[in-house]
């Protein structure tokens, strides 16, 4: 009898006070961001309905060969904040890009509407007129701006109508420039990394003083490279200033617009086509062997990037040209070597076609497609892709395989399994000749989709910048409380260790008087 109190009240006591501590270290560290103790309780009504329910922001990707959906979200009263917005959800439509609907009446909007459909489902009702809503788009607007800017326009405005039609709030649909899609990217990718201020134990935003990392982003119409620089940035196009959460920044950043991949896939044709002939049959050495395919001339001159090459004498866009895959990589190499100019260099130095870049700098993310075609350089080759010569030797392998070959080891890519001797000998190119990455900097780069929960690419840095959320000075520290709830949790922590405490002693006691008698007895 006496034991079995006795031990009755150690277990309570055991079992209350780990748990009531538990519970109120848990609300107080989720205040701090680091609930990892007790991630349980933060889910328990009683206290999801202490924090305050979170706000929501949409962000609408509009590339040029697809658009992207992103939904992030963050505690309510942690606007200015940092390392607080995480991805909530994502969505992509089918069908190609805002830009390829031109000229389609309604169909640019309507591509959109899956996505903001699912939107109204992902975000809770009370909160929809009060979630930003912000389209960008990027190369493939761009392109479609200097071809026809009337139907450019039409495509933007048409897009506008379709989000306000939904409950969100509005904040318009823009073009980026290159520039600003490289900045706003290199700006996700340092946030999600918290290399601008990361959240202290002791409950102070600390800058981590650590080394901010470059951006490397590759699209379907241009490319950008941003890192930050000490040299003198020559180009005072290609230099922008960041000044955020008290520090300065100063970044070089580049796109190259018609080096994204699709507009490389098609300057490559085009070359091709200009030094073989425009009709009949024509060899792609950086096709697969095995692989041919049958289209219609015109396809290639009808962008900015490639009508200037249109052929002059004899040309009939209907013209239907075979093509067919050789898989050599030397003359792959060879023929996409040409699509840049490492000519002449009105700087000190450049990186290709006249821009000037400093010399590579510190650690960099190479993302989107970049992440793709490093990660099927892998898989299919099983060579690790981590130096300028590994990279020649995977992209040799993979150039050197018919596409049947390619089919066995890679079955899911089967649409695109063409493109990736290409895109993997582009790639060295612009790495090693281009941008000037060697030995000891290609290593630095890490290739990555996903930083956290949150997909890496300007979107997230769009928002950021757009909204409250990206202070240029310092912030203090938030508590995600109001005060009045702050009071009645230590009140109630206070009363509820109290009466554990009272009740622990007074089942002692109780034990120790039965105990005593017992012994009497
Ligand atoms: C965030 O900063 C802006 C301007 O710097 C200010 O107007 C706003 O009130 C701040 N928000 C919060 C929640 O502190
Ligand atoms: C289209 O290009 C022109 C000329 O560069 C520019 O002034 C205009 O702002 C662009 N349109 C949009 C919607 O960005
Ligand atoms: C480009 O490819 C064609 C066709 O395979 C080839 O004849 C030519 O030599 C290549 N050019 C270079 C510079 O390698
Ligand atoms: C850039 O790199 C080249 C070659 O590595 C070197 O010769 C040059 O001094 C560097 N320039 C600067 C400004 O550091
Ligand atoms: C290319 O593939 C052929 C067989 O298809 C093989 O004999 C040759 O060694 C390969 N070359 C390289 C460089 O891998």
């Amino acid at each position: 009898m006496v034991e079995k109190l006795t031990l009755n009240s150690l277990a309570t006591a055991l079992v209350v006070i780990p748990a009531v501590s538990c519970l109120f270290l848990g609300i107080i560290l989720n205040q701090l961001f680091i609930l990892k103790i007790c991630p349980y309780v933060s889910n328990l009504p009683l206290f999801s309905s202490l924090q305050p329910s979170p706000q929501y922001g949409i962000v609408l990707d509009a590339g040029s060969s697809h658009t992207a959906m992103y939904i992030y979200k963050w505690p309510a009263d942690k606007q200015n904040g940092t390392g607080v917005v995480t991805q909530h959800t994502e969505c992509h439509p089918k069908g190609g890009g805002i830009s390829s609907y031109a000229g389609q009446q309604g169909e640019a909007g309507r591509s959109l509407k899956s996505c903001l459909d699912q939107a109204t489902r992902d975000i809770p009702r009370a909160r929809h007129h009060l979630t930003p809503v912000y389209l960008g788009a990027t190369a493939g607007m761009r392109l479609l701006n200097i071809s026809s800017p009337v139907q450019s326009a039409q495509v933007l405005k048409e897009v506008g109508h379709t989000i306000q039609s939904y409950p969100f709030n509005y904040q318009g649909a823009a073009i980026l420039s290159g520039q600003e899609e490289g900045a706003y990217g290199w700006v996700t990718v340092n946030y999600l990394l918290e290399n601008f201020i990361k959240y202290g134990f002791v409950g102070h935003w600390l800058s981590p003083g650590r080394q901010t990392v470059g951006a490397l982003d590759f699209g379907g119409a241009s490319t950008q490279i941003t890192f930050v620089t000490k040299d003198e940035v020559e180009d005072k196009r290609d230099r922008m200033k960041l000044h955020l959460y008290g520090h300065d920044y100063s970044l070089y950043t580049h796109s190259f617009l018609c080096y994204g991949r699709d507009q490389v896939f098609k300057r490559l044709l085009a070359h091709l086509v200009t030094a073989q002939g425009h009709t009949g049959n024509m060899s792609h050495p950086c096709f697969p062997a095995g692989y041919s395919v049958i289209m219609k001339v015109g396809t290639l001159f009808d962008s900015p990037c490639t009508v200037a090459q249109t052929p002059s004498s004899g040309y009939n866009p209907q013209a239907a040209l075979s093509v067919e895959g050789s898989g050599d990589y030397d003359l792959c190499l060879g023929n996409m070597t040409e699509i840049f100019s490492f000519h002449s260099c009105p700087f000190s130095q450049c990186s290709f076609d006249k821009v000037f870049q400093p010399n590579v700098s510190g650690s960099f993310m190479a993302f989107s497609a970049f992440f793709y075609i490093h990660q099927f350089l892998q898989t299919t080759t099983g060579i690790l892709v981590a130096t300028p010569a590994q990279l020649e030797e995977a992209a040799r392998a993979v150039c050197n395989m018919s596409i049947s070959e390619m089919l066995v080891l890679a079955p899911h890519q089967k649409p695109r399994l063409q493109d990736f001797c290409a895109a993997s000998v582009f790639t060295k190119v612009l790495f090693t000749r281009g941008y000037g990455f060697d030995e000891i900097s290609f290593p630095r780069i890490s290739f990555q989709k996903k930083a956290g929960d949150a997909s890496v690419g300007w979107a997230l840095g769009y928002m950021l910048s757009l909204s409250s959320l990206l202070p240029g000075e310092c912030v203090g520290l938030r508590k995600a409380l109001k005060p009045g709830a702050w009071a009645t949790l230590l009140f109630l922590f206070a009363l509820l260790l109290t009466t554990t405490l009272m009740y622990v002693s007074l089942q002692a006691c109780r034990g120790k008087k039965k105990g005593n008698s017992d012994i009497a007895s």
